[in-house]
């Protein structure tokens, strides 16, 4: 969360960081701010609440002349929304700024240090403690920004990623990551340095770029080669990548929000995933892996499979359980990252664990990598972001290559990990033996016909607005799917309540009977997911106990159904497909409800309150 942007160089710097922290925007959007180093040695800060627009606003009515400043937009953590709480932070003295993603946790302890050292606070915020603290050790031992900087970050428990500037140290910019992401672009002859929470506010100037490591300090120096430090054992060597985003992504494409391009972006981007891993020659399809092929030991006899994610990757999970058990007869548990990465469970070498992240930085996920590596298990990633935290930590895995998803509410990244996970239970099922020859053929030359059965659906876009119009009132919604489809009702709920702000629940339809079945009145929409597969029959049954208590049936069919049309006050249809590619069509629909559901109550989609794209803290 919060995110990053700074820049040293021979550019004006404002429109840089004004266009980097739109970029970053989906990171956090409570309040945002920018510090700057005049042409006089002067640091200058400028600081408003709200969107990124409002400090552009402000910024428009200064005339700032700068080629060294850093900016960040914020998602609070410590303290609320507001112009004091937000970055950047300066230093007692006046001479330090510093903005900061992640949590210092004991960030309350060295205040109370400072106080009594006579430093007094202005915001509420962990960060104005850690400028203060890199002041304190800077008066004490007389080092440079950058050392101080190193000291003061020994003294800390938590995560981070700052940047740091000095109005003492002008040729200096310094940065530090643990936890949380930091990469630095590179101009030509280092004549000008960019920093970035992602890579995508640098990416349009030099493809050159660091990732910074855990507990790693970076100095950036005009003309000179970037130094990077570990925090405890000095100078480190490191890879300057060569990264080429496709930046047509990161605009909206003519779409009036991210999310719908993104809805409209599955079919091609889905494509893009199964590049070069599914294959056809002569009618006959194959996967080929490199990361099933390279591990194919460690995959094939693994003893058991644990999926660590959160949220919509958690969802994936869901159905990935069900493959990898279909397709390759291996026992799979699906855990919250959250839970798992404090629970006692019996991880042992021997194991698989596969971790699903889009942003392949959220916190819990990583520590729950982490935590299955220090118990000997073999971890395979499902990432979206490329070299980003998770992808690092991994043994081996597979991108999903969808493009960068900038809507806070993933869409694509879901139907890029289940595209992924069918190709990972294929690919390890056939290696296993375990997949029926003709199953294995009927799944691969259907999955390639499903970016062109995604189209069909999004076809009906304007009967899902139309129909999302009439869900405005409610303040309630009932999911029911089952077997395959019981996920995509959990994730149809999850888009609903995080864009639209209508409490909605996703249930095991059967499981309703058990309790939920109360909540069930005229008022109350139930939507089913309810397509000609094994469970279509028992579903209708719970259909039919909705009906009797007057609750309003709203379904995802498969194309002709004719008993559900009956029953339901309206359908949306999909395809026929297999039941086990069923998800990839089905949530589609749910997707589009909820955003047209947002947009007719005039919400922010793409930026949902509360919320942020990329969850770096526990
Ligand atoms: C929901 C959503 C979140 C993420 C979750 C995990 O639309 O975006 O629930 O799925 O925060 O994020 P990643 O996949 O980046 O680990």
């Amino acid at each position: 969360m919060c995110g990053i942007v700074a820049y040293m160089g021979y550019r004006q710097v404002v429109p840089i960081l004004m266009e980097g922290l739109h970029k970053l925007e989906y990171r956090g959007y409570d309040s945002a701010g920018c510090a700057f180093l005049s042409e006089d040695r002067q640091l200058k800060v400028f600081k408003a609440r709200g969107k990124v627009a409002n400090l552009e606003r402000l910024l428009a009515e200064q005339n700032v002349c700068s080629t060294l400043g850093m900016a960040h937009t914020r998602w609070a953590t410590h303290g609320g929304p507001s112009e004091l709480n937000a970055h950047p932070h300066l230093s007692q003295s006046g001479h330090i700024a510093l903005v900061h993603n992640g949590i210092i946790e004991n960030y309350a302890t060295l205040r109370s240090q400072l106080e009594k050292r006579g430093y007094t606070f202005r915001s509420e915020t962990d960060t104005e403690v850690l400028v203060q603290l890199i002041e304190y050790v800077m008066s004490v031992r007389k080092d440079d920004l950058a050392t101080s900087v190193r000291m003061a970050l020994k003294l800390c428990i938590g995560a981070y990623a700052i940047a740091a500037i000095d109005d003492r140290h002008p040729q200096q910019l310094v940065a530090a990551r643990k936890a949380s992401p930091l990469a630095i672009g590179i101009g030509e002859n280092n004549e000008e340095f960019f920093l970035a929470s992602d890579a995508s506010p640098i990416a349009g100037y030099t493809k050159k770029i660091v990732y910074l490591e855990d507990e790693e300090v970076a100095v950036l120096e005009r003309g000179k080669k970037v130094r990077i430090e570990n925090l405890h054992t000095g100078v480190v060597d490191y890879e300057v990548k060569e990264v080429d985003l496709d930046l047509s992504m990161l605009d909206k494409g003519g779409f009036p929000h991210f999310m719908l391009k993104e809805i409209f972006d599955q079919p091609a981007v889905l494509r893009d995933c199964m590049r070069g891993r599914l294959l056809e020659k002569d009618g006959r399809h194959r996967v080929v892996l490199s990361a099933v092929e390279q591990y194919r030991e460690q995959l094939a006899n693994a003893k058991r499979f644990t999926i660590v994610s959160c949220g919509t990757s958690w969802h994936a999970g869901l159905i990935g359980k069900q493959l990898i058990e279909h397709f390759c007869r291996i026992h799979t548990e699906v855990a919250y990252a959250s839970e798992f990465r404090y629970s006692d469970t019996v991880i042992e070498p021997g194991e698989v664990v596969v971790a699903i992240s889009q942003s392949g930085e959220t916190a819990d996920t990583l520590a729950a990598v982490e935590m299955a590596k220090a118990k000997g298990a073999f971890i395979f990633g499902i990432v979206n972001s490329v070299g980003s935290s998770i992808a690092r930590q991994t043994d081996t895995g597979t991108y999903i290559h969808i493009g960068p998803e900038i809507g806070v509410a993933s869409t694509k990244a879901f139907t890029g990990q289940i595209t992924v996970l069918t190709l990972l239970a294929l690919a390890l099922g056939k290696t296993r033996g375990t997949v029926d020859e003709e199953e294995y053929e009927e799944v691969l030359a259907e999955l390639d016909r499903i970016p062109d059965k995604i189209k069909k659906v999004l076809q009906q876009n304007d009967k899902i607005k139309a129909l999302a119009q009439i869900f405005t009132y409610a303040r309630n919604f009932l999911y029911l799917g089952r077997g395959w489809n019981y996920p995509v009702a959990l994730e149809g709920a999850l888009k609903l309540k995080e864009i639209s702000y209508i409490h909605a629940e996703g249930y095991p339809a059967a499981e309703m009977k058990h309790g939920p079945i109360a909540l069930v009145d005229q008022e109350m929409p139930v939507v089913f997911i309810a397509t000609h597969h094994q469970l279509y029959q028992k579903i209708i049954s719970n259909m039919q106990e909705v009906i009797s208590r007057k609750g309003r049936i709203f379904a995802v069919v498969t194309e002709g159904d004719e008993q559900v049309k009956n029953l339901a006050v309206e359908v949306i249809e999909v395809p026929a497909t297999l039941a086990c590619l069923a998800p990839l069509l089905t949530v589609v629909p749910l997707q589009l409800l909820s955003y047209h559901v947002a947009v007719a109550k005039r919400l922010n989609v793409d930026q949902p309150r509360n919320l942020a794209k990329s969850v770096t803290v526990e």
